[in-house]
């Protein structure tokens, strides 16, 4: 690795980054996760950049090379297609520097990453329905106008400024065996790995990515660089065809290994992460968790930084999740009942779920459905339970009532 002069020149970028945004970002902590360290048998470690500004660490990258093109830039403004984080952090870095920012996402781009771009003081472009089309017009509006494009990873200030990350580790945490970080472009993971590579070379770095888009993982099995058609992902911001050449060339020199998870670990990892660490991560961020959960790694008694890499994630997919990991854990069920349709008939149910301490989250009629009887109706009750057991008493004692209950 030493010999490559890519190397080289990233960790002298790095830095050259690091001695920039001290001053611009913040330095995010390092906090040990009892939880997660006791189930996974580890001394387990977040990064927590969710509580970088604009939620993410992309940042990082955007600033320092904004910063160091800062004469061009406010001349002629900066351009990037993007409709994740990366959008967010070039608008902030942007704004911050005095240069005008220029974001293209496409049509399809969700309401809320629009909207907060904006509120950073970008213009936003919308084009076409894909990221493709997106970049496509962004590169357009380059051309005319002269304007800086801010690659979102295939780009060494890029690489540099997210690089940083690393120099934090091992300042915040210098016995630490090995760090997860999750793969979109590799922007994040190539400059985390030259950093840790650098300063603790038998750090362990792995990358984790969705096997909804795994890009680097085929790339890796193949012996090439590879694009793959990736499907939607709840880490939607590492959903990406193919990672950079730059960043394939680097990551092959400091990623040891790259792993990928199922859409239900990511879930289940930003569950645990709020309900355990109290921290809300989005898709994209959960990946070194889910990987760790999901006991994939085999790792016994080492010390592991997760890089929590963002928390921007929108509250109604929040909602969702949370839902299905009450339900996984038995702290939240349904019991269906078919009960005539007449005064005191559904008294009779919410006394027993009041008998055994059941709270209820909502209740559904439907009278409309043709397999349940003329006069009756179908009831779906959401409950919330104290423990598990209560289930069968609760469907025994309605059953006895004379309460049909619906297992269809
Ligand atoms: C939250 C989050 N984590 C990880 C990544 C992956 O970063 P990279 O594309 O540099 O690999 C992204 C990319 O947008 C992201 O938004």
């Amino acid at each position: 690795m030493l010999l490559n002069p890519i190397i080289e020149k990233a960790w002298s970028t790095i830095l050259d980054a690091s001695s920039i945004l001290y001053k611009a970002v913040i330095r995010t902590p390092l906090i040990h996760n009892a939880f997660i360290s006791k189930i996974t048998r580890n001394y387990v470690y977040l990064k927590l950049e969710n509580l970088q500004v604009t939620g993410s660490f992309k940042v990082r990258g955007a600033y320092y090379k904004i910063y160091k093109n800062l004469e061009i830039a406010r001349n002629k403004g900066v351009v990037t297609a993007s409709s994740g984080n990366h959008a967010q952090g070039v608008a902030y870095a942007a704004s911050i520097l005095g240069v005008d920012a220029t974001v293209v996402m496409p049509e399809t781009a969700p309401p809320f990453k629009i909207n907060s771009t904006k509120s950073y003081g970008a213009k936003v472009i919308l084009h076409g329905s894909i990221y493709d089309d997106a970049y496509r017009k962004a590169m357009e509006i380059v051309n005319e106008t002269g304007a800086i494009f801010i690659h979102p990873f295939n780009d060494i200030d890029i690489i540099a400024g997210q690089g940083t990350i690393g120099l934090e580790i091992i300042e915040q945490l210098s016995n630490v065996d090995a760090v997860i970080v999750p793969i979109g472009g590799g922007g994040l993971i190539s400059g985390v790995g030259v950093a840790l590579k650098k300063l603790k070379p038998g750090v362990k770095v792995i990358g984790v990515e969705p096997s909804n888009a795994a890009k680097y993982f085929a790339s890796r099995k193949a012996g090439v660089m590879s694009t793959i058609e990736p499907k939607i992902s709840i880490a939607d911001g590492v959903v990406t065809k193919s990672v950079g050449d730059l960043t394939y060339e680097i990551m092959n020199e400091v990623v040891d290994d790259v792993i990928t998870v199922d859409e239900e670990s990511i879930a289940r990892a930003i569950y645990v992460l709020m309900e355990r660490a109290k921290i809300i991560v989005e898709g994209a961020g959960a990946l070194p968790a889910a990987a760790l959960l999901d006991g994939n790694l085999n790792y016994q008694n080492k010390t592991i930084a997760l890089v929590i890499s963002g928390g921007n994630i929108d509250l109604a997919t929040l909602y969702k999740i949370l839902i299905k990991g009450l339900a996984h854990d038995n702290r939240i069920t349904n019991i269906r009942v078919v009960l005539r349709d007449v005064h005191g008939e559904l008294l009779k149910v919410l006394k027993v779920l009041h008998k055994y301490r059941c709270n209820i989250i909502d209740i559904r009629h439907d009278r409309f459905n043709l397999k349940v009887p003329v006069g009756h109706a179908l009831v779906e009750i959401f409950i919330e339970i104290p423990d598990v057991d209560v289930v069968d008493k609760i469907r025994n004692e309605l059953v006895d009532l004379g309460v049909t209950i619906w297992e269809k």
